[in-house]
């Protein structure tokens, strides 16, 4: 299990470069040695920097209703068990302020304290105004007072079960109660940092309309587009519908929602600066390219893939616009990931499928090291508490076994990890189905990457391990130096060959050594030489890490 570490020297792993990469970030150590975790950009890249360094929160969710201290309690064993280094835990505004004006922090004081005991880092999720495109999270006392607290109205006048995010007085009650928040946590972990970032609100927007039809909304719309809004998008002044036509509904949703978000997440840094982002539900459903209609199919107004530009625009307190990924297969994955990563927006997928059951998927195993290989800075699949090594029907789970292999296999590497991937370092592959074959390319080295059955075998399943035959085969390649390469992997094989044209040099693998990290330091256990290597570097289940030197002869 990965252990929050504190500074530590780094060694070789990837030499001197990265040194330097670091030395750039470390400059101001002295000045920033409590710093808050925040994001870093550079080059294009991002990371999430904690205590002075680069971290990939290899991360789970809790539940919905798993916020609460002794739900959490029984949750330990599971994360444990899952080789987590960060967990995404609840904070509900209707437990925090029962009361207007009275807070009660007994239930985020015992979440941290759980958490420091574990030694892991945590993502809280503030469920206030919205929650899955619904209101279900605020306070009685605001649910019962619609007159002060108004819904939102559907085209025919019909109030519906979502704030409406066109009043002041919506705002300024979420406000206040996220400030508070945010106050107790500087109290609480000013110095400890065990809190990385927080997201605001839980896939916002409205579900039961596309926007809202109140007198004070309408008014809204029938005016002018703010500047702010026109300057970022290149348009010409008029009302919303004028400027916007047939998209006018869902684009005043998407500014409405995003400036009141804005404007609690600016509060609450004023608190505590910490990363800050808001999750989204996908426009489509399940995340297929078919016709779709928000309110109805998707929250209106949250940060979906057409509305990025405009949060952007609207809510410059928000670090990062991040998808929960559940789609049915790899492409779509890839096709997400895509959309939210710009060069204004590191990807960070706060939640995607993989405990729970998803109709459809499987393999989800691969998602990780996909999302490493697209540029993500940190990866949670939704809903720890169903993780089980075995099925209903008490058999193995290959496919939970399979996301507890990945921590496990990269939590000892996370922060290298994050630092590979920060300067540009790191490529990954992973076995699709009808795939046999991916090229990696590192300048002069290739990695190919193969995923053969015959070399992940066990006896009881006829040659296929458990795990490989579930077609989820991942590999991890990062350079550490111009002949020198970190390679981790999972039911897969990878040959390393010079780039053609190679010329009359013939490549060959000096040393092959197997190992892992402690801290930032490589211990290496073995060489793997013969039938570990002779027709490639061969990455059996449960999966292994190996640095390899090459070089020509
Ligand atoms: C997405 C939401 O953001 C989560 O809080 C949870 O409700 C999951 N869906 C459930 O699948």
């Amino acid at each position: 299990m990965v252990r929050m570490k504190s500074t530590c020297t780094r060694l070789e792993p990837f030499g001197r470069t990265a040194a330097m990469i670091f030395a750039l970030g470390m400059l101001n150590a002295g000045a920033r040695a409590a710093d808050l975790p925040q994001l870093e950009h550079k080059d294009g890249r991002y990371t999430l920097m904690v205590d002075g360094h680069p971290y990939f929160p290899l991360g789970a969710q809790v539940g919905n209703s798993s916020g609460w201290p002794e739900k959490l309690a029984d949750l330990w064993p599971k994360v444990e068990a899952v080789h987590l280094n960060t967990l995404e835990v609840p904070v509900y505004w209707e437990q925090m302020e029962p009361r207007e004006g009275v807070f009660d922090d007994t239930v985020v004081e015992d979440v941290l304290r759980q958490a420091r005991a574990h030694h892991v880092r945590l993502v809280l999720l503030w469920f206030g105004t919205w929650k899955n495109g619904k209101m279900h999270y605020v306070p009685d006392w605001v649910k019962q007072d619609t007159g002060r607290f108004p819904r939102m109205k559907t085209r025919s006048g019909q109030p519906i079960d979502v704030l409406s995010a066109n009043s002041e007085a919506n705002l300024g009650a979420d406000r206040k109660a996220f400030v508070h928040l945010m106050h107790k946590l500087k109290e609480i972990d000013g110095e400890q940092h065990t809190v990385i970032a927080v997201q605001v609100e839980n896939e916002s927007g409205a579900l039961g309309s596309v926007r809202d039809f109140s007198q004070t909304a309408q008014k809204q719309f029938d005016g002018a587009v703010p500047q702010t809004l026109l300057r970022a998008l290149g348009k010409k002044p008029g009302t919303w519908k004028q400027v916007f036509g047939d998209d006018a509904d869902e684009t005043f949703q998407a500014w409405s929602v995003a400036t009141y978000i804005n404007q609690i997440a600016a509060a609450g840094k004023q608190e505590m600066a910490l990363p800050m982002y808001v999750n989204n539900w996908l426009k489509s459903p399940r995340g297929y390219p078919v016709l779709t209609v928000p309110g109805d199919d998707y929250p209106s107004g949250g940060p979906t893939s057409n509305m990025l530009a405009v949060w952007k625009a609207a809510a410059p307190a928000i670090d990062i616009l991040a998808p929960d990924i559940y789609v049915p297969n790899t492409a779509r994955y890839r096709d997400v990931m895509e959309q939210f990563k710009r060069p204004d927006n590191p990807l960070f997928i706060p939640e995607t499928h993989g405990f729970g059951r998803f109709p459809g998927s499987q393999g989800n195993a691969r998602n990780l090291f996909l999302a490493i290989g697209a540029g993500a800075i940190g990866f949670a699949p939704f809903g720890i508490d169903n993780f089980s090594v075995t099925d209903a029907n008490g058999k193995t789970n290959y496919e939970q076994i399979g996301l507890a292999q990945n921590y496990e296999l990269l939590a000892p590497m996370a922060d290298e990890l994050a630092a590979l991937q920060f300067a540009g370092k790191v490529q990954t592959a992973v076995e699709e189905p009808g795939l046999a074959q991916v090229e990696l390319s590192f300048d002069r080295w290739s990695a190919q990457v193969s995923f053969p059955p015959a070399y992940t075998e066990s006896a009881d399943t006829g040659g296929l391990s458990a795990t490989a035959a579930l077609h989820m085969g991942r590999v991890l390649v990062a350079q550490l130096g111009p002949d020198e390469f970190l390679v981790a992997g999972i039911d897969a094989r990878v040959n390393f060959r010079l780039t053609p044209p190679a010329g009359e040099k013939q490549a060959q693998l000096v040393t092959v050594e197997q190992g892992t990290y402690t801290g930032a330091n490589w211990q290496r256990t073995r060489l793997w030489n013969g039938d570990e290597t002779d027709a490639g570097l061969n990455f059996k289940a449960p999966g292994s890490m190996v640095r390899v030197r090459l070089g020509t002869y």
